[in-house]
């Protein structure tokens, strides 16, 4: 039932009817527009403590709170927080020992990031396909399965929680670590579970995009020992100097990525804040579908757990890539705030076609590649139109952009968009 009857007839925006929001709906920023005073006053803390560096707080540090919070909030035993969700999936990597000579198998859909952190790892990135969750397609998963695959990175893109179920049996199947990239997913679950809670790690990010933010930041959690130790060392290059009993391993070399004790306070208050976020996402975006989901030429994106749905978006297909960008324009017009997702124009950070330096294999020097063929024995390839179901898939979609400050009204204003112009439309 649609609360508000919108008239077939109804001349569409963009073809100079009236708008079904007269103003445009406000931008989608969800830990940024909570940012309040609880910020202010944590950051003024660590100020005025002059505790700006996360070893000089000891056991008050606010890092260390945070990261014993993501710990227990996905199941893990150990947290680490870090200074981007590009360092905490590096570090999750090198924690599970993936380096030269190894494969990992990423989606073609994700953000670039997830395939660069693989290549600082030293390992051979390996594209697989996407479904019609838009999220990593297990079957394919399972065919780009190698002697040298060494790990998985199923991405719980735009908050859709992936078919966790078949790439945990997979992976098991082929002793494979699984590295779940959480960083658009803060708060979501599958099956109950907590998303970055089912692998043998989970990464999150804090940049400012996501549901939850300090600007920048990141976190990575495990259950194991070893890895956390391997992921300690890989994120500080003298962490075995500032922390000697804190790690059973000899140490091996790091990187730079350790978090300022001010983005750990202001993350920790995000943190507080995530489940109300998601809840009123949640709320919104099942509200809209309720009321679009029966509308003819319209097929919803398919959500593995809709009750675990992070629910930062809202996706559908259009029979063809043309219909999408003219529904997508007719739906601006009418103040809702979409687009499409891959079109030529505009080359999107989250599509493998994009990823030059990928499809190149390039590394940073000739030498310094994990394509080298001194370390690197397998068969990797990679092309363009090399999983055209992703490009397929991703070419008929319509984003819908969500924001946790959604009214009722203003939900209803979205489906009430989205029917006038499938109406018109479709
Ligand atoms: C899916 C995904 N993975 C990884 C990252 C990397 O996070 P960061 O930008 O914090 O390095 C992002 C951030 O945009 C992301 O969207």
């Amino acid at each position: 039932m649609f609360t508000k009857e919108v008239a077939v007839s109804e001349k569409l925006a963009i073809h100079g009817g009236s708008p079904v929001r007269a103003t445009p709906l406000p931008p989608s920023w969800h830990g940024v527009a909570e940012i309040g005073r609880e910020e202010e006053q944590a950051v003024l803390k660590v100020l005025r403590e002059r505790r700006v560096f996360r070893y000089m707080a000891g056991e008050n540090s606010e890092t260390l709170r945070l990261e014993k919070a993501f710990a227990e909030f996905t199941g893990h035993k150990y947290g680490l927080a870090v200074n981007s969700g590009t360092s905490a999936i590096i570090c999750a990597l090198v924690g599970a020992g993936v380096g030269p000579g190894d494969e990992v198998i990423i989606p073609g859909y994700t953000y670039i990031a997830t395939a660069a952190a693989v290549i600082a790892a030293g390992a051979v990135p390996v594209i697989a396909e996407i479904d019609n969750s838009l999220t990593l397609d297990p079957a394919d998963f399972k065919r780009k399965v190698t002697r040298y695959t060494k790990a998985v990175i199923p991405v719980h893109m735009r908050g859709t929680p992936c078919r966790m179920d078949e790439v945990l049996r997979i992976a098991r199947e082929h002793k494979l670590a699984v590295i779940e990239d959480a960083a658009q997913a803060d708060g979501g679950s599958y099956k109950g579970r907590r998303l970055g809670g089912l692998g043998d790690s989970g990464c999150f990010s804090f940049q400012m995009s996501k549901t939850i933010t300090a600007g920048e930041g990141g976190v990575f959690v495990t259950s194991d020992r070893l890895t956390y130790e391997r992921g300690l060392m890989a994120h500080d290059s003298a962490f075995s100097f500032w922390k000697p009993d804190e790690s059973s391993i000899r140490p091996i070399p790091g990187e730079g990525f350790r978090i300022s004790e001010v983005s750990g306070a202001i993350a920790l208050v995000q943190f507080g804040r995530l489940p109300s976020i998601v809840e009123r996402l949640h709320r919104a975006k099942y509200r809209i579908l309720e009321r679009i989901k029966d509308l003819p030429g319209i097929e919803l994106q398919e959500v593995p757990d809709p009750q675990g749905d992070a629910s930062v978006c809202l996706m559908f297909f259009l029979p063809a890539p043309d219909k999408a960008k003219e529904f997508s324009d007719a739906l601006r017009a009418e103040g809702i705030a979409c687009g499409t997702i891959y079109n030529k124009e505009i080359p999107d950070r989250h599509i493998y076609p994009n990823w030059t330096y990928v499809l190149e294999k390039r590394g940073r020097t000739a030498n310094w590649s994990p394509w080298h063929p001194s370390v690197y024995k397998g068969k990797a390839e990679y092309s363009k139109d090399m999983c055209p179901r992703t490009l397929e898939y991703l070419g008929k979609t319509v984003h819908v952009g969500l924001s946790q400050k959604l009214t009722e009204q203003d939900c209803d204003d979205i489906a009430g968009g989205i029917t006038k112009v499938a109406k018109a439309l479709l």
